[in-house]
């Protein structure tokens, strides 16, 4: 690793656990301070002390749910009052729901979708002109692969983790020559608590098979948000497969997927689907 030096501060959503936590010390081992915003404020203060340790005790827990009105204009009020040089803002605290449409309660469905996109659009709003302040500043977008593929039994989460990295594509495009730099991270499976709170245990095989730790992935996302990337599929063989699907027609990656996730729903709702 490069030799580390103050980088300013990193905001960082779902730092508590999963990937948002393996982001946080990522980025203080980097040289960043760490403000670390999740519900769970014990979690938050261990991942304090775990980037405390890398950066120089430079970590501050701001504890905040996002799905409350008003909790991102709290979060960004609280961070202007901080008055530490923001230097970047990672959007990462998301949410799956699995399972079919009709099936998934409506409210749910309307929470994930104000989590995984509402939030970050807001919140990116109301610290860009801290960033814009900084000589070097970045955002990163934590999207996914289902990005890139409309997915039967993930047909809300995909879509918004579509959203994101479509308007972090027009962001980057937008800022470019500010100082700000945007990159999106698109990561296959990731073993964290997610697909268990998602509701998504039969694809669990799956995960395991395939799937990485949050550590790995969280140094490619933050290597290439340093690099100044637009956009990053982390570990080789994502990286393969998200190639592969970009050459072949949508419709034939479509109709893949679908067969693999529509197969693993409980057998009252495949009959539905069928
Ligand atoms: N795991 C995967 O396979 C995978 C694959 C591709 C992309 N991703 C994306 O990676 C990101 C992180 O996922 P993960 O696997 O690390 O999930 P995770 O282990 O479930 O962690 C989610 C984080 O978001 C926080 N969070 C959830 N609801 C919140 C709320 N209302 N207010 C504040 N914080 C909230 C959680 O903290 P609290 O519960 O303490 O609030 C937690 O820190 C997500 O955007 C996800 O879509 C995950």
């Amino acid at each position: 690793m490069e030799r580390m030096h103050d980088r300013g501060y990193a905001l960082i959503t779902g730092a508590s656990q999963g990937l948002g936590a393996a982001l946080a010390t990522e980025l203080a081992g980097h040289g960043f301070g760490v403000l670390l915003v999740a519900r769970s404020a014990q979690a938050l203060q261990e991942v304090a002390r775990q980037a405390g340790a890398l950066n120089g005790g430079r970590a501050h827990v701001l504890t905040a749910d996002l799905f409350a009105p008003g909790a991102v204009e709290q979060v960004a009020d609280r961070v202007h009052g901080l008055n530490v040089p923001l230097t970047c803002v990672v959007n990462n605290a998301g949410q799956g729901l699995w399972g079919r449409f009709d099936g998934l309660g409506l409210g749910d469905q309307l929470r994930m979708m104000h989590l995984n996109m509402d939030v970050p659009v807001e919140l990116t709003h109301r610290l860009l002109p801290l960033l814009k302040g900084a000589k070097r500043a970045y955002v990163l977008n934590v999207s996914s692969m289902t990005a890139y593929t409309a997915l039967a039994t993930m047909a809300v989460y995909g879509g918004s983790k579509a959203f994101l990295l479509r308007w972090s594509r027009a962001l980057r495009a937008e800022l470019a020559g500010t100082g700000v730099s945007v990159t999106a991270v698109c990561p296959g499976s990731i073993i964290t608590g997610f697909t268990a709170r998602a509701g998504m245990q039969a694809m669990d095989d799956l995960a395991r098979k395939f799937g990485s730790g949050p550590g790995p992935v969280a140094a490619s996302a933050v290597k290439a948000m340093l690099k100044g990337k637009a956009e990053v599929v982390p570990g080789l063989l994502n990286r393969i497969t998200a190639k592969a699907q970009g050459w072949l027609p949508d419709s034939l990656n479509e109709k893949v997927a679908n067969g693999i996730y529509l197969k693993r729903l409980p057998p009252e709702e495949k009959g539905q689907a069928g």
